[in-house]
C-alpha cells in the first residue's frame, strides 16, 4: 500500500453517469485528498490526513507544492502510426484549393499510405512512440491506434506489428484498431465490395492469428465505402469476433444509423449528423465520439456535441490525430475549443475525455478515481481543476502516475 498526497484537490469523477449532459455542481471535489493505492489499483481516496491515520506504517509519496489530481485521459481515436506529413495539403487547402486539386497534385490519405508503406519498421516504430510521449505528457495514458494507411495486407500487419512493437516499449495501453477499410487502395484491381472481401478473407484472419487487433473501423462516405457494403462488411466482422467502431457522418449524414443498427461501440466524426440521427444514437449502446481536432484541421462545422448530451447520449471526446485532417494531436485543447463552441461543461468535457472515452473503447476499468480501478491519474501544479480547460491546453501537466507509478522523464 502507499498514499499519495496530500492534493488540494482530488476530482474523482466517480459519481458522473455514463450518459448525458452533466452540470459543474454534480463535480465531488475532495480538499486536502490523497490517494491509496494498492499495487496497480486505487484501493482508497479521501482526505489525506484520514487516510494517514488509518494506517500509521503506510508507506507515503509526499506531493510537493499545491496540486490537484484528476482520472487520467483517454484518447479513443487516433492515426498516430504514419510515414511522412501533409503539410502541403494543409497550406493547399487554406489557399482555396479543393479536395480533388489536392489529391491530383499528389496530396490526401493516398499519399499518407505511399509515405508509411516506404517506412521502415523502425521508422514507424520511432515516431509512434515521439507521439505516444507528446500524448503521455498531455495526461493521456491509454490511447487507440488504427491502422488504414498500409492497405493491403503486407503493410496493414507491418503498421499493427509496429502498434504491437509500442506497447511492449511504453507504460501507456495502446487499444490497436484495423482500419485497413479506410479508402479502396488505387493499386486494388477491384470494386469496392471485392476490396472489403479482401480484407475479411486476406487481412482479418491474419490480425486475428497474430492478436493485432481486437477492433475494426470503416470509414463510411462518398469518397470512401458506401452504406450497404460497408453494413454487410461490418456483419461479417462481427462474425469474426471483432469489435467496430465507425467513421460516420464526417460530411454525409446517415452512416451513424448503420453503426447503431450494427451494435458498434463508438460511431465517431458526426458533423454532419441529422437531428433525428442524434435522437438514434442517444437511444443506444454506441458512444457518439466528437473529433475537434478534425473541425480544426480542416475548418469545418464541429459535431453537435451539446445537442447529443441533451439527447442523452454517451459522448466521448477524442484527437484524431493523424497526417491530414488533424495534425494538432493536442486533445486538451480541442476539447477545450469545443467547450467553448458547443457549450459544455467542465463536467462534460472531463467525462468525455475519462471514463465515457473508456467506455469507447470497451475499458471500464479506468477514467474515474475510483476503489479498484487502474491507478491511472493526472496532477497539474494549480489550486484549481477549472484552470486545465480554462487555460485550452497550455497548462502542463506536473506529474502523470501510470499504474501507481509516478513517470519519470
Ligand atoms: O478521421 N475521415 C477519414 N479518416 C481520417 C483522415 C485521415 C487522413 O486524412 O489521413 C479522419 O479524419
Ligand atoms: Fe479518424
Amino acid at each position: 500500500m502507499k498514499l499519495i498526497g496530500p492534493f488540494r484537490q482530488v476530482i474523482t469523477l466517480a459519481n458522473l453517469p455514463l450518459r448525458g449532459k452533466l452540470s459543474d455542481e454534480q463535480i465531488d471535489i475532495i480538499t486536502d485528498g490523497g490517494i491509496l493505492i494498492n499495487n496497480d489499483k486505487i484501493q482508497q481516496v479521501g482526505n489525506f490526513e484520514i487516510l494517514k491515520s488509518q494506517d500509521p506504517t503506510v508507506e507515503i509519496e509526499t506531493v510537493e507544492d499545491v496540486q490537484i489530481v484528476l482520472p487520467a485521459f483517454v484518447d479513443s481515436h487516433t492515426h498516430i502510426c504514419f510515414g511522412g506529413n501533409r503539410a502541403n495539403d494543409f497550406a493547399m487547402r487554406n489557399a482555396g484549393k479543393t479536395y480533388l486539386e489536392i489529391a491530383e497534385s499528389g496530396g490526401g490519405i493516398w499519399s499518407s499510405v505511399q509515405h508509411t508503406r516506404n517506412a521502415s519498421e523502425e521508422e514507424l516504430l520511432k515516431t509512434l512512440l515521439e507521439r505516444i510521449d507528446f500524448l503521455i505528457s498531455l495526461g493521456i495514458t491509454t490511447i487507440e491506434v488504427k491502422s488504414g494507411y498500409g492497405l493491403d495486407v503486407e503493410n496493414e500487419l507491418k503498421m499493427l506489428r509496429t502498434v504491437k512493437k509500442a506497447r511492449e516499449q511504453t507504460k501507456a495501453t495502446l487499444v490497436p484498431t484495423c482500419l485497413s477499410a479506410h479508402l479502396k487502395p488505387r493499386d486494388f484491381e477491384g470494386n469496392n465490395e471485392e476490396y472489403l472481401q479482401y480484407i475479411l478473407v486476406e487481412i482479418l484472419p491474419k490480425v486475428k492469428e497474430e492478436n493485432l487487433a481486437k477492433r475494426v473501423d470503416i470509414f463510411i462516405e462518398k469518397s470512401a465505402f458506401q452504406p450497404e457494403e460497408s453494413r454487410a462488411f461490418l456483419l461479417e466482422t462481427k462474425k469474426l469476433g471483432f469489435d467496430i467502431t465507425v467513421h460516420a457522418d464526417q460530411f454525409t449524414p446517415g452512416s451513424s444509423r448503420i453503426a447503431v443498427e450494427v451494435g458498434a461501440k463508438s460511431a465517431d466524426h458526426l458533423e454532419a449528423t441529422a437531428d433525428e440521427d442524434i435522437e438514434f444514437l442517444a437511444q443506444s449502446e454506441t458512444v457518439a465520439t466528437a473529433l475537434p481536432g478534425a473541425s480544426l484541421g480542416l475548418g469545418e462545422k464541429f459535431t453537435p456535441a451539446r445537442k447529443l448530451l441533451d439527447a442523452g447520449a454517451v459522448l466521448a471526446i477524442a484527437s484524431d490525430w493523424n497526417p491530414g485532417s488533424a495534425p494538432m494531436g493536442n486533445l486538451i485543447t480541442q476539447a477545450s475549443v469545443l467547450a467553448t463552441f458547443e457549450k459544455l461543461t467542465t463536467a462534460e468535457v472531463l467525462a468525455g475525455i475519462t471514463f465515457r472515452s473508456a467506455f469507447a473503447l470497451g475499458l471500464e476499468d479506468r477514467g474515474k478515481l475510483q476503489k479498484g480501478l487502474k491507478a491511472d491519474f493526472i496532477t497539474f501544479k494549480t489550486d484549481n481543476f477549472q484552470n486545465i480547460l480554462y487555460q485550452q491546453g497550455s497548462l502542463k501537466t506536473a506529474d502523470v502516475y501510470i499504474d501507481g507509478v509516478k513517470r519519470i522523464e
